[in-house]
């Protein structure tokens, strides 16, 4: 199988990895799995007092496609609003990245992973 040209850039390159004080009220985080193929990914954001995303950093063990992906989302994801950044669909991901069919589970888990990071941070706040 051929990873795109992205998928390799990001792969290679990773943006934003790391993390953030997930006891920092100020930060969200969100940790899914696949179940298909055990892969985790972990994602934080950085939200100021009026709901926009500031900063994200990424923790992924899992295939390159599963690190594009998150990669790809740190990126997306920095200076939109909570909505904006609920509204990105593992479809916009795949098609960025030119995923094949065999990884479309990758580009799930990183949407899944923004939204659980928005329902820590609505948590967090007492927003749920
Ligand atoms: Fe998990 Fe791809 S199957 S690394
Ligand atoms: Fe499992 Fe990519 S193969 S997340």
């Amino acid at each position: 199988m051929a990873y795109s040209e992205k998928v390799i850039d990001h792969y290679e390159n990773p943006r934003n990895v790391g993390g953030f004080d997930k006891n920092d009220p100020s930060i969200a985080t969100g940790m899914v799995g696949a179940p298909a193929c055990g892969d985790v990914m972990k994602l934080q954001l950085k939200i100021s007092d009026d709901g926009i995303i500031e900063d994200a950093k990424f923790k992924t063990y899992g295939c390159g496609s599963a690190i594009a992906s998150s990669s790809l989302i740190t990126e997306w994801v920095k200076g939109k609003s909570l909505d904006e950044a609920a509204s990105i669909k593992n479809t916009d991901i795949a098609e960025e990245l030119a995923l094949p069919p065999v990884k479309i589970h990758c580009s799930i888990l990183a949407e899944d992973a923004i939204k659980a990071a928005i329902d820590d941070y609505k948590q967090k706040k007492n927003l749920a």
